[in-house]
């Protein structure tokens, strides 16, 4: 096809994180560590939501699934960006590098509606209290989930429609650690004024929209809290500041790389950092720190499968009535087995 005529790069260089070598391996340690922070913080969370019963319930798998968007997030590209503080080349192919866009907008269209469907869930939860269980039930958490990565879905879909069939024929050189849409078609060799305006359309309608549908449903919430002033309001108001603050951290750099996307400002490579790193860690630590039933679950489950068995089967006696009569039962059995 004359496509392959017009694409003479096949690869594109990324000049990474920063160009001092001394840093390197402290980079590449200090972003292992990260990476690793995130995967077995986020893995907690999923794990306790799921196999704690006391946790079954909308907001926490919602929070169960934000934790595996984080995941999946921390994963396109930091492993290579990790990877690539070792290596003297950092190059990523041309077909790698629609895959790191593909995938990033993906999750993070993803998230932001997740993060609305959270915003909803609080909603209900303060102004039908009596219809919660009705409104909230298992199917409006698995369309709403669903919904989430349909709109990634159609969202990255429509951002590569613009920028696959570009020619890039002259330089290939991008500084930063990953492929992102603002700086690829800044490489394409053809006047991409129009595609630049589509995309930024596109990542601002929906980040916007997102952002003030989260806003404003977090202000009537708040107002509604601030007026009916109860005992519940505490706890109620350090659940929502914990969501406000995932909101914040989230689309702050968002907006900030999509709304000024084709000026290309150096503080941009940091606010990379901040949406592939720094967001999925955080959203482990302030869901869990911050709650107070997510701690106790954590610790539970930490008991049962980590410790060293003798203690392990100590914390099972504390923890779990039922199990110790059922030990008990054993116990008393076991006189009956031998004789
Ligand atoms: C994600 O949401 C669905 C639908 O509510 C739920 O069944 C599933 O358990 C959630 N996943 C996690 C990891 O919590």
């Amino acid at each position: 096809m004359d496509k392959a005529n017009s694409s003479v790069v096949s690869e594109f260089v990324l000049l990474g994180l920063c160009s001092s070598q001394k840093l390197q391996f402290f980079y590449f340690f200090f972003f292992s560590v990260l990476y690793m922070v995130i995967v077995l913080g986020n893995l907690l969370i999923i794990l306790t939501v799921t196999f704690d019963t006391s946790l079954h319930s909308p907001m926490y798998f919602l929070l169960g699934n934000l934790s595996f968007i984080d995941i999946c997030q921390a994963s396109f590209a930091t492993p290579k960006m990790i990877a690539d503080f070792l290596s003297e080349h950092k190059t990523i192919s041309f077909s790698g590098c629609i895959a790191q866009i593909f995938f990033i907008h993906l999750f993070t269209g993803g998230e932001m509606v997740l993060l609305v469907s959270m915003a909803y869930d609080r909603y209900v939860a303060i102004y039908k209290p009596l219809y919660y269980v009705i409104i909230m039930s298992q199917r409006t958490c698995t369309v709403l989930v669903t919904i989430s990565w349909a709109v990634g879905l159609v969202h990255t879909l429509s951002q590569l429609s613009f920028t696959v069939n570009l020619p890039f024929c002259g330089p290939n050189v991008m500084d930063s650690f990953f492929c992102d849409l603002p700086r690829v078609t800044k490489l394409a060799c053809l006047d991409s004024n129009i595609i630049e305006i589509l995309i930024v359309v596109n990542s601002g309608v929906l980040s916007l929209s997102t952002f003030s549908l989260l806003v404003s449903s977090y202000i009537i919430i708040l107002v509604t809290i601030l007026l009916k002033s109860s005992a519940a309001m505490a706890k109620t108001f350090s659940t929502l500041a914990s969501h406000i603050a995932v909101v914040i951290l989230f689309f702050g750099p968002c907006i900030f790389i999509y709304v000024w996307p084709f000026t290309i400002y150096p503080v941009d490579k940091l606010l990379d950092i901040f949406y592939t790193v720094f967001t999925p860690i955080l959203n482990p630590i302030i869901y869990t720190l911050r709650n107070r039933d997510m701690k106790a679950a954590i610790r539970k489950i930490v008991n049962y499968y980590l410790r060293p068995r003798i203690i392990s089967e100590m914390s099972l006696v504390v923890n779990f009535p039922s199990l110790r009569q059922n030990s008990f039962k054993f116990l008393r059995s076991i006189p009956c087995l031998i004789f």
